[in-house]
């Protein structure tokens, strides 16, 4: 797809397909659609049907309200077939460029457009409000429009995938841009999508076709690059696990006849400041263990490597990212993976393991494994000595019965961190919400014969998951749990998501890197 910038000619653009963003203004006491005067001349030239139509729909325009105006052939402009009005909220705060995702959920729309209406040409003019920072808002347009482009179509003998002749060009109409400037939003555009595209197949992809061997096979093909480009990345497969002394994550992996390993990533600018440690958890499919899950909805388990990809689609985008979006900071990512099954040598409740920090966990349930196999992983970043740890986990049931599946649970032992996650994951449209590291709750996992159990006797799950993995965490060292077990996986289509893994997290942590 080719962008293409033109300072003005709304009215006589080559487009099948235009776009206006509404911004509501206040005008005689009333808010309403702000008509700039090229949307006026533009309405005029269609005999006023866009006003008609406003006043018809009674359209609103309010952040995500939207209405397509059908034009007809024969008029002065034959090319459009389609105005596309979209609401992106009000003039203060498209003015404050406090809603940069409403513009990624305006490029999603518009890729859609595209394709129900076949249109090869599309435009959007940037001129019909009075925004700023056009480059952020032509990047989030973008990276809506290749989000919303995603389509998992690997299993279909008949591709589903839109034909090549839909979304060829996109004209933006804007005094502000230049071709450099517009050149250099999309590249940022395609690389930060394409991490999260990278994320959503790992977790739509079938269990059985992504064992434990063939994430690390994965990872390492992520991991490849030119030259310097290339992240080192270290392997330590069961062998090495057992030197190690993962015994929590060894005995998650007892059940299955497929081999856990821990991967460490390592991206090192030239000049780093800070030195940050992300961590995903990679269960490859989670049927509980012994404590086996019900079969209803089982099937959604295979999203439990959701924060392995995050973290990985995470660091493949760092080697990218250049310019003025590099990152320079230090950052790890590790990774422990294992198959959560049951086998006659499976762990099995009352089963008391040890960690790789020679604490001893008793296990009680087999399906809290997501929490022993990070409590290892908590372990290894211990040795790394970072100034930040994040990990992002599909963790608990309980935190989406808590948060829906449009926000992550957000539990930090540090402020900074948690506003510094929260702006970001608001910029991206990614929402965190925080929820206590209540230790009125830890007793509740003290176990009667080893160091800790790996469950409470019910009630705040969420907050019992992370203050489980906050026994493991570093002391003195600001450290997120990111329970992602809501957003992760969609059952449902929205403007630039469809059903299944939505990559949540990457977009999040390349912003927060880029802004520490
Ligand atoms: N992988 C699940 C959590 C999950 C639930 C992820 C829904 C995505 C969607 C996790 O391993 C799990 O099974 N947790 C248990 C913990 C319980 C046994 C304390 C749960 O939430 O039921
Ligand atoms: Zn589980
Ligand atoms: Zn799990």
């Amino acid at each position: 797809m080719k962008v293409i910038v033109r300072k003005t000619g709304l009215s006589s653009i080559p487009a099948q397909l235009l776009v206006l963003p509404m911004v509501v203004a206040k005008e005689n006491g009333k808010f309403l659609p702000k008509c700039e005067r090229e949307l006026r001349a533009l309405d005029k030239q269609f005999s006023g049907e866009i006003t008609r139509q406003i006043k018809l729909q009674e359209y609103k325009a309010g952040a995500g309200k939207r209405l397509s105006v059908m034009v007809s052939q024969g008029t002065k402009l034959p090319v459009i077939r389609t105005i596309r009005l979209s609401g992106v909220g009000s003039e203060v705060d498209a003015k404050k460029n406090t809603q940069p995702d409403v513009w990624r959920k305006l490029g999603g729309d518009l890729y859609r457009q595209a394709k129900s209406t076949k249109a090869a040409q599309v435009a959007l003019s940037l001129e019909t409000t009075n925004i700023s920072s056009h480059d952020k808002i032509l990047q989030a347009v973008l990276e809506g429009a290749y989000l919303a482009r995603y389509d998992y179509d690997k299993y279909k003998s008949k591709k589903t995938s839109a034909p090549q002749k839909i979304f060829q060009t996109l004209t933006i109409i804007s005094q502000a841009l230049t071709p450099r400037t517009a050149q250099l939003a999309q590249k940022q555009a395609e690389i930060i999508a394409s991490a999260v595209c990278s994320a959503r197949d790992l977790v739509n992809c079938p269990p059985s076709d992504l064992s434990p061997a063939q994430l690390v096979r994965e990872a390492k093909r992520m991991a490849q690059g030119k030259g310097k480009k290339r992240l080192p990345l270290k392997v330590f497969n069961k062998k090495a696990l057992e030197r190690l002394g993962a015994g929590a994550l060894l005995a998650v992996a007892r059940g299955s006849a497929k081999d856990p390993y821990l991967l460490h990533l390592q991206f090192k600018p030239k000049r780093s400041r800070k030195r940050v440690i992300l961590i995903g958890k990679g269960i490859t499919f989670d049927s509980g263990g012994l404590s086996i899950k019900p079969g209803t909805g089982m099937e959604d388990m295979k999203c439990d490597m959701a924060g392995a990809a995050a973290v990985l689609s995470v660091m493949q985008a760092l080697r990218q990212l250049d310019g003025a979006n590099a990152v320079h900071h230090e950052v790890h990512g590790i990774i422990p993976i294992a198959e959560n099954m049951v086998n006659e040598d499976s762990v099995k409740p009352g089963d008391v393991v040890w960690a790789m920090n020679n604490k001893s966990i008793e296990i009680l349930n087999t399906d809290a494994e997501g929490r022993l196999i990070l409590a290892d992983a908590l372990c290894y970043a211990k040795k790394l000595s970072g100034d930040v740890i994040i990990d992002l986990a599909t963790l608990t049931g309980a935190c989406v019965v808590a948060l829906g599946s449009d926000y992550a649970g957000l539990f930090s032992n540090s402020e900074e961190l948690t506003n510094a996650l929260r702006k970001s994951g608001d910029e991206q449209g990614e929402r965190l919400w925080p929820l206590p590291l209540a230790s009125e709750y830890r007793g509740l996992m003290d176990s009667k014969i080893a160091n800790i159990k790996n469950i409470g006797p019910g009630g705040p799950g969420a907050i019992i998951g992370a203050l489980f993995l906050k026994d493991f965490v570093p002391e003195k060292v600001a450290w997120a749990h990111l329970d992602i077990a809501g957003p992760a996986f969609l059952k449902k289509d929205t403007d630039y998501s469809s059903f299944g893994g939505t990559g949540f997290g990457v977009r999040t942590l390349i912003s927060y890197l880029q802004n520490l």
